[in-house]
């Protein structure tokens, strides 16, 4: 047991900081209401791992880690505001990409130049015991950088490799909210045409964050919907706690409500007969004059030993009574980091998914298979 200070409060406690704060009375918290975000008496703790650096606290006046810092004795530990928390990350995997992600509009996927650079964001609030970037999303070893450092360093990548979209992956990107929107304003502030795609899991997503995201520049979006049932959700993200496991799991499907409800929505749309690449563009629904465009792709987990054909009707039914234009990528999840028991899917199954949801009125729906991606 150690004997160290919680603003001000004497604690004996053992093991991490975030042990001490528990003691102290300080309240964990896995989502961040946006009503949270100025509260001392709770800290937002959604990757455990030291990857999101949105646990910070002040250790003796030095900013620190609550889910990774062993304790030691005399220590003063400081909680702070959200809103004033130094803003930083630890990111990797800097790079150009090919095929782009679940918000990547069609028919830039088969391109053979880069279509966009990337950033990956270290953390991860899921656990999905087939996570096919574990070292990403429950490492901290990555380095650790401000906004305005990572803006740069994409600045560069993307004049390098020529290309116009800036992508945000994972781990979570959406975990360290500060962070996210201070990086995406950074690179807007130099040039306003540019593509800001944010891949997320969107389960701690809240209709004022994906305003903030819009506002800041992002205008491609992908969003996740990791099952319809809870017990599907948990089982693919490995989430035990049920009720959390409802909550992000409605977050995620209520994100996809709200960016449909409240933006003109890009479609891809097909231009002439034949199916060349070249004859698919973006064309909005311009239903709000004063509002930009966002372009949504809905990510779908298939592996028949997680998610039943059924279960993947009642999502596709659900994505088409609100919008049947969305792009949907069902992404063939296969045996990887903990599972390695999963019989990954084959692109003939894959085919009968895309079929089945084609035929229940989507119109944009895409497959990642062993042969590549089959879309519309
Ligand atoms: S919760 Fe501590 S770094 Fe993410």
């Amino acid at each position: 047991m150690f004997k160290v200070k919680v603003n001000g409060r004497e604690i004996e406690s053992k093991g991490m900081v975030k042990d001490a704060l528990i003691s102290a009375g300080i309240k964990i918290n896995k989502l961040l209401t946006d009503g949270d975000v100025d509260k001392r008496d709770s800290i937002f703790m959604p990757c455990n791992c030291g990857g999101c650096w949105a646990c910070t606290v002040k250790i003796n006046g030095k900013t620190s880690l609550a889910c990774i810092t062993p304790l030691k004795k005399d220590m003063y530990i400081e909680t702070l505001k959200y809103s004033s928390k130094q803003v930083l990350r630890v990111v990797s995997g800097f790079g150009a990409h090919y095929v782009g992600g679940v918000g990547t509009p069609y028919f830039l996927k088969i391109q053979t130049k880069p279509i966009e650079v990337v950033v990956f964001t270290h953390g991860c609030n899921l656990r999905c015991p087939q996570c096919q970037n574990y070292k990403i999303a429950f490492t901290d070893l990555g380095s650790l950088l401000d906004p305005q450092e990572t803006a740069q360093i994409l600045w560069g990548l993307k004049e390098v490799h020529e290309v116009d979209t800036i992508t945000f992956s994972g781990g979570e990107s959406t975990l360290n909210r500060p962070w996210l929107l201070k990086t995406i304003e950074s690179i807007k502030k130099n040039k306003n045409n540019l593509n800001i795609h944010v891949d997320t899991n969107g389960t701690i997503l809240t209709p004022h964050y994906l305003d903030q995201l819009v506002k800041a520049g992002m205008n491609y979006i992908g969003i996740d919907l990791k099952g319809w049932e809870v017990s599907t959700f948990q089982l693919i993200t490995g989430m035990e706690d049920y009720d959390l496991a409802n909550q992000y799991l409605k977050n995620s499907w209520n994100s996809v409500k709200y960016l449909i409800e409240h933006y003109n929505m890009d479609h891809v749309i097909k231009t002439e007969s034949d199916n060349e690449l070249n004859d698919f563009q973006l064309k909005s629904t311009n239903r709000y004059p004063e509002k930009p465009s966002i372009f949504l792709g809905i990510g779908i987990p298939y592996n028949k030993q997680l998610i039943s054909k059924s279960e993947l009707m009642k999502m596709g039914e659900k994505i088409k009574a609100w919008d049947p234009k969305i792009q949907v990528c069902i992404l063939d999840y296969r045996p990887e980091f903990r599972r390695n028991e999963l019989i990954k899917p084959n692109w003939q199954e894959m085919v009968e998914i895309k079929n089945m949801f084609n035929e229940l009125g989507l119109k944009t729906v895409i497959v990642q298979t062993e042969r590549g991606h089959f879309g519309p």
